[in-house]
């Protein structure tokens, strides 16, 4: 838990798209700061690029701004409603390639053709095995100094409290009473910034960057964001790991900003 079956149960049914998921930006004043002043300023050494795959778009929270950034951009998403509402979101747009996938197979992209690779708030909820194949094939999809930017779980680091947390549901109430966050958000448990380290190189990929925050109002740290490349790129280094505590206060000043310069 969560597998493919229940992200696809989850998305492709269940879920209710209200305003398109803008809601999961609330807490920085709407998606338009935060990706100005959160998510564009880790990637700004790597964009605009030739060419873009976004695994897992939703219903387009950042393909509105990564479709200005490339040339071509490819997204990728396990659910048909969310490929669908992409197509009609961005049917001015001729650059974007759409395609729904199982979600692992990355078959449909030809090989060396994506100079970045991004994805942000989807991939926390895939377990181990998914974060390894999507690399496994990303090594061979990405051009030789492609770099990607892939936001997963960190949960495992603290996976004897969420299992403990999700063990049974008098557990389950009681620290949802307690505000702990007892689900972790639908994280996956089997991951961590280690092991999709691990994952990367056993993939002749190399991570040179892993900032392991925390999210939304959880104090702990359960999310990653790790950048990553091909061996042999000209971005390669030993990788730099930093634990981010101030991610929470980022993103207070960022909503306090918001009300001077959200709405342009
Ligand atoms: C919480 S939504 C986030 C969407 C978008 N990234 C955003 O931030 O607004 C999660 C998305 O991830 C997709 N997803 C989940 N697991 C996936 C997988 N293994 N492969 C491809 N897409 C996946 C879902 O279908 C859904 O569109």
């Amino acid at each position: 838990m969560p597998s493919i079956d229940w992200n696809r149960r989850k998305w492709d049914v269940n879920y209710h798209w209200n305003a398109d998921g803008d809601l999961w930006s609330r807490g920085y004043g709407g998606p338009a700061m935060q990706w100005r002043l959160s998510l564009l300023p880790r990637i700004l050494p790597f964009v605009p690029a030739g060419s873009i795959l976004e695994i897992a778009p939703g219903f387009g929270r950042w393909t509105q701004f990564l479709k200005d950034l490339c040339e071509r951009l490819t997204v990728v998403d396990l659910s048909q409603k969310c490929i669908d509402s992409c197509k009609k979101r961005f049917e001015d747009c001729s650059s974007i390639t759409y395609h729904q996938n199982d979600g692992r197979s990355l078959a449909m992209i030809p090989d060396d053709s994506i100079d970045f690779v991004f994805s942000i708030d989807s991939l926390v909820h895939a377990e181990k095995d998914v974060i390894a194949a999507y690399l496994e094939q990303l090594h061979a999809k990405m051009t030789p100094d492609g770099v990607g930017f892939i936001h997963h779980s960190n949960l495992g680091e603290h996976a004897r409290l969420y299992t403990f947390m999700r063990s049974n549901t008098v557990v389950y109430g009681i620290c949802k009473g307690l505000g702990l966050g007892p689900r972790g958000g639908d994280r996956a448990l089997s991951m961590t910034a280690a092991k999709f380290a691990a994952c990367a190189e056993a993939a002749g990929l190399q991570c040179i960057a892993q900032e392991i925050v925390n999210w939304g109002r959880r104090r702990r740290l359960i999310d990653c964001f790790s950048l990553f490349t091909r061996r042999g790129s000209r971005w390669e280094r030993p990788n730099v790991v930093v634990r981010n505590p101030s991610f929470r206060r980022e993103r207070r000043r960022i909503i306090r900003l918001s009300s001077l310069y959200g709405d342009f």
